[in-house]
């Protein structure tokens, strides 16, 4: 089909990181304990203490996301810099997000804030077990309000979540003891997701009543199922799959329902959370303005020949009632060094799906390639990366061609970041930042390809896309 040449005049092209992976600093400004805080780095792995600094250097990472060229920058906020204890206000937290704002919006940025990136305040945990009380919705509410009633004058574009599928499988980081396991986890996370997604229509609600003509999103991170063969049941559980991992959560956000697959597989194991009609009512009236997407890879799925009743999450999904399904290898697919599947198609299927089923105009909020980078004679050179951002665009390219609504692209991550789990040896950014793990170095900032080959795309509108 034809591709349109360039651009639109006002995608947004973006880049983005989250609090706790950048920020460091976590001593300071009077910063209370995160969850993610208490877990024992390994080897200075993921220790997020100093991170990239950039609670130290922010306005000059902002003066590189300038001259990059970046029209709009995604960040999340650290719940525990406003409100250390859950419940009561840090000035100066409020102060330093201010001051962050307010140089992105004089630099001709637009900030996009996720409120929630996987910073949860352990004063909550120990007080009332987090999300898995009720108490945890007014919390959530009372932060975000904070949040619209300060930044809300520049800050047009909220994200209530990161990744709530995901999030969930991760004990340390939603505060549940590491000796939670098997069914007592999931009937307890399945509490967790409910909480979460109440909380997340309270939080839409308000927005669009603090903030005329806000928009705001939840975050899903799918990872569109490819069929391992042509045999009509690797579909079934390809389909299956999706509805697992993906739409159940946006079913719930957008509609305020259980898909019935997901609803199946809950009562077949007894963890059907309880809920109830009001709370059901105010996600249905308050659906989102547009669907925010976390793409990285996607997954090729083949029915499984194991009969037995299995939970989400590990390796082999299994499940008599609601169909079978395991994850299989694709000899058309590469990986990358920590074995995530490279397939720049996998967003366009991602984004033609969703807007098919959820008719929202959507934002890809992140995307992007983790590696071992090499500092070679002040240089880095990332072709690697080049290549990967360069063919995901193209299929969003492509998407916006076709008629998609898809209004901007943000890159992970801006600047070098503390992976997740593998700490600074997975390099995600634009900037490198000079330390590793042992060694935190001079921590300054080197342009890698990459920056300069981003921002040649986003002067020319992606025209060599
Ligand atoms: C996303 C998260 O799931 O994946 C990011 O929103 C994270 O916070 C990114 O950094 C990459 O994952 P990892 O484990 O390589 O850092």
């Amino acid at each position: 089909h034809k591709r349109i040449e360039k651009f639109p005049d006002d995608f947004l092209f973006g880049a983005g990181t989250s609090s706790f992976q950048v920020e460091g600093g976590i001593k300071e400004g009077g910063r209370g304990i995160a969850v993610h805080d208490l877990k024992k780095p390994k080897k200075g792995i993921t220790d997020f203490s100093v991170a990239s600094d950039h609670y130290h250097r922010f306005e000059e990472d902002i003066e590189l996301m300038k001259e990059l060229g970046l029209n709009s920058y995604r960040f999340s906020i650290s719940w525990v810099r406003i409100l250390p204890d859950g419940k009561n206000i840090n000035k100066e937290g409020l102060d330093f997000y201010n001051r962050l704002i307010q140089k992105l919006t004089d630099s001709g940025i637009e900030p996009i804030v996720t409120i929630y990136h996987f910073e949860y305040p352990k004063a909550l945990v120990d007080k009332y077990k987090g999300w898995l009380s009720r108490e945890s919705i007014e919390d959530y509410v009372n932060f975000a309000g904070i949040l619209f009633s300060n930044y809300g004058d520049r800050v047009k574009y909220w994200l209530t979540i990161n990744e709530q599928d995901h999030l969930l499988k991760i004990p340390e980081r939603i505060g549940f003891p590491a000796e939670m396991t098997g069914l007592e986890y999931e009937r307890n996370a399945q509490t967790a997701n409910y909480n979460m997604c109440v909380a997340a229509a309270k939080v839409t609600e308000l927005c669009h009543k603090m903030i005329p003509g806000a928009k705001i999103a939840p975050i899903i991170n799918p990872m569109p199922a490819i069929p391992a063969s042509n045999l009509p049941d690797d579909l079934i559980a390809s389909m299956e799959f999706n509805e697992l991992s993906a739409y159940y959560m946006l079913d719930l956000n957008c509609r305020g329902k259980y898909s019935p697959v997901y609803r199946k597989y809950l009562e077949d194991r007894d963890i059907f959370p309880e809920i109830n009609d009001d709370d059901m009512k105010l996600m249905k009236d308050n659906p989102p303005d547009f669907i925010a997407v976390n793409y990285y890879m996607n997954q090729t799925i083949a029915v499984s020949s194991i009969k037995e009743i299995a939970l989400r999450g590990k390796e082999v999904f299994v499940s008599e009632e609601v169909g079978i399904y395991k994850i299989a290898k694709n000899e058309y697919i590469p990986q990358t060094d920590w074995g995530w599947n490279i397939c720049p198609e996998g967003l366009k299927i991602a984004i033609m799906e969703i807007y098919n089923r959820y008719q929202l105009p959507m934002l890809i909020t992140e995307n992007g390639l983790g590696a071992y980078d090499k500092l070679e004679n002040g240089e880095i050179h990332d072709s690697y990366r080049i290549d990967y951002i360069s063919r995901h665009l193209s299929q969003v390219k492509d998407c916006i061609s076709l008629g998609f609504p898809v209004f901007g692209y943000y890159a992970w991550s801006f600047i070098d970041l503390v992976s997740g789990r593998e700490g600074m040896d997975k390099r995600y950014g634009f900037v490198y930042v000079n330390r590793d793990n042992d060694d935190l170095k001079d921590l300054s900032r080197i342009k890698k390809d990459s920056y300069y080959w981003y921002k040649k795309t986003i002067a020319e509108r992606g025209q060599d896309l």
